[in-house]
């Protein structure tokens, strides 16, 4: 039997930070390495285009992305890397797609809502600072899902939303030609926790609270240093619960060193040396990566040559769904 696809992106619009690598870089290349799954993981280069409107910028955050796959982890003999604009076909299967896609569901798709909402409180027109491609964002996220017939998809809990567009949208259009398309599966962590930032929202390169993955080690110091902390003493005990220190922590950190970290904080431990210990896992798990990502950015012509061999293993599958999908609309 063969195995299940296992897909996912990550749009180019800055280098990736903690959250994006704990909610879908380290889930994505767990399943990989497992060996249960075909996988496929891509630059989402196109989706970025909604924002990204420096030629310059957006080259740069492409190469970033496929650097910090490969710096995490990714093998590329294992997994398929390659980017989202070097796959045509997903374009005409966005027109396809669009055709089934109700637009009440665009309307409820929460990038678009915020804008909106954020246009409401400023008193702007609501469609202030809405380009098309925002609007139908979901519709081309679940045709790159659909170009390769995915089974499951890691991602944060925030895209929750578009894989079950995306599911809708495959049902409308099974519903009319037959079983064509497969509908995806969303695998998020254990609680759909997403990692707070710096300070305490969701994570998030928009809300600017971010720890980018390959902050030297001086910037990471400055970053954690940052995290606001209560007044009590250095001698004090303090509650781990309640601790965005303690938060990162353990989410970096082994059990035992999680467990050891709880211990000092119920005796006693002073803000700035609770500090120090995340550094300490942080550097100790990105010393390597971050040497890797250097490198590769250095000279992306290995990172060009991945992306290539990436794209021609994709597009024959890409055509191959698409002549099928063709026929079944009777353009064919
Ligand atoms: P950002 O919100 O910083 O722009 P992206 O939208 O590019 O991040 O997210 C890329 C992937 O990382 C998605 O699967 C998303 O769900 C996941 N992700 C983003 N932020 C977090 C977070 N704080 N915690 C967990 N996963 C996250
Ligand atoms: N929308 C995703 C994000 O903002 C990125 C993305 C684009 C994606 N296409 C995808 C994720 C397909 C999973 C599958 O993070």
């Amino acid at each position: 039997m063969s195995k299940k696809v296992c897909l996912t992106g990550i749009k180019a619009t800055g280098m990736p930070h903690l959250g994006n690598y704990v909610g879908a870089i380290k889930p994505a290349i767990d399943m990989a390495n497992s060996g249960l799954y075909d996988s496929y993981y891509f630059i989402a280069d196109y989706h970025s285009l909604v924002s990204i409107h420096d030629p310059k910028l957006m080259r740069s955050f492409s190469y970033e992305v496929a650097a910090a796959w490969l710096a995490m982890g990714l093998d590329p003999s294992r997994v398929t890397l390659y980017k989202q604009s070097d796959i045509p076909e997903i374009l005409e299967l966005h027109w396809i797609t669009s055709c089934f896609t109700i637009k009440g569901l665009m309307n409820r798709a929460h990038a678009y809502k915020a804008q909106v909402q954020d246009n409401e409180v400023l008193e702007r027109d609501a469609d202030h600072g809405v380009n098309i491609g925002l609007y139908t964002y979901p519709i081309l996220m679940a045709s790159d899902i659909m170009i390769l017939n995915a089974d499951v998809v890691p991602v944060g809990a925030d895209q929750l939303q578009h894989i079950e567009i995306a599911r809708d949208i495959a049902t409308a259009f099974n519903n009319t030609y037959g079983n064509k398309l497969k509908l995806p599966k969303a695998i998020v962590r254990e609680g759909n926790k997403l990692l707070s930032g710096l300070d305490g929202r969701k994570m998030s390169k928009s809300y600017g609270n971010h720890i980018p993955l390959f902050s030297s080690d001086k910037d990471l110091k400055k970053l954690i240093n940052r995290i606001t902390t209560d007044s009590s003493g250095p001698t004090e005990p303090k509650n781990p619960a309640e601790s965005l220190i303690f938060d990162f922590y353990s989410e970096f950190a082994t059990p035992e060193q999680t467990e050891a970290l709880r211990a000092r904080y119920l005796r006693g431990i002073g803000w700035g040396e609770a500090k120090m210990e995340l550094l300490s896992v942080l550097n100790h798990l990105l010393k390597e990566p971050r040497e890797m990502y250097a490198e590769l950015m250095v000279n992306t012509t290995k990172i060009d040559r991945i992306l290539e061999e990436g794209a021609a293993k994709v597009r024959p599958q890409a055509q191959a769904l698409l002549k099928d999908l063709k026929y079944s609309i009777g353009v064919k």
